[in-house]
């Protein structure tokens, strides 16, 4: 049986736990090879034997979203061993305490936005060129309803993945003509240590990942797509 993601590279960030190591290990049972980041090495460790026990090639490398060397020097590594990446999934995030605005410090407003909006952009400043070479790519963000809606108390959050959405947007639009395509997926409510575990399992969000990875979901660009929809299309379209 043809695998959906045979032959292709996907670079993940955030993929010690949670839904990156979610997607990681969909990616890998779909035949995908993988480069994996995150800043706690015990926990990339772990992917890595994980998808290695579904037969996937990984590279992973500690690395920190946020900071510019560090991110480039990890896509380099990708593009030295693999030659080329097909996928990246922006999926490194954190949130904050609960509280507004105006009660949060500088310094928790600019972790969040360093690294939910900002690290995101830098990683895909570092790999868009390597795909404008590829003359194709899939670029999938990974927002949140807070990023197309409000609630109080998320509010650098909510602002790190509204830019998030800007981000696709802008980004989309300027690949457009080069076949690189770049959409986001807010997952829902997912058990994670975001969430102190509470709400869904991981793996169950992970097919809008693989489908957006995929030669499915080719021409498909500049969309906010949701998994909880997603799957109740597809169950009517498959019905
Ligand atoms: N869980 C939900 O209900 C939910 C809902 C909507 C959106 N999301 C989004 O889904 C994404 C994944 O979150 P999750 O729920 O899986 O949370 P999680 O379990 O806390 O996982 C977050 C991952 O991102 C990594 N990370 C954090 N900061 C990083 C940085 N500066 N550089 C590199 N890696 C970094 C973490 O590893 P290290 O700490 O080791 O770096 C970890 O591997 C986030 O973007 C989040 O906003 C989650």
């Amino acid at each position: 049986m043809t695998r959906a993601l045979e032959g292709k590279v996907a670079l993940i960030t955030g993929a010690g736990r949670g839904i990156g190591r979610a997607v990681a290990l969909a990616y890998a049972r779909e035949g995908a090879s993988l480069a994996l980041c995150s800043r706690t090495k015990k926990e990339l460790e772990e992917t890595e034997k994980a998808v290695a026990e579904l037969g996937a090639v990984s590279l992973v490398q500690p690395c920190d979203v946020s900071r510019v060397e560090e991110g480039e020097r990890f896509v380099e590594r990708a593009i030295g061993l693999f030659g080329r990446i097909d996928v990246l999934v922006n999926n490194a995030g954190i949130a904050h305490r609960a509280a507004s605005l105006v009660e949060l410090s500088p310094e928790e407003w600019e972790s969040v936005l360093t690294t939910n909006l900002r690290g995101a952009w830098l990683v895909a400043r570092a790999v868009v060129p390597h795909m404008l070479r590829q003359r194709g790519g899939s670029v999938i963000n990974v927002s949140s309803w807070l990023g197309r809606d409000a609630l109080t108390g998320y509010g650098a959050y909510g602002v790190s993945k509204w830019g998030l959405e800007g981000l696709t947007r802008y980004l989309s639009l300027e690949l457009k003509s080069a076949r690189i395509r770049v959409n986001s997926v807010s997952p829902g409510y997912v058990a994670t240590k975001m969430t102190n575990y509470q709400g869904g399992r991981p793996e169950d969000v992970t097919d809008l990942f693989v489908y957006l990875a995929s030669d499915a979901s080719a021409g498909l660009t500049g969309r906010q797509l949701d998994v909880e929809t997603w799957k109740r299309d597809l169950g009517l379209r498959t019905r």
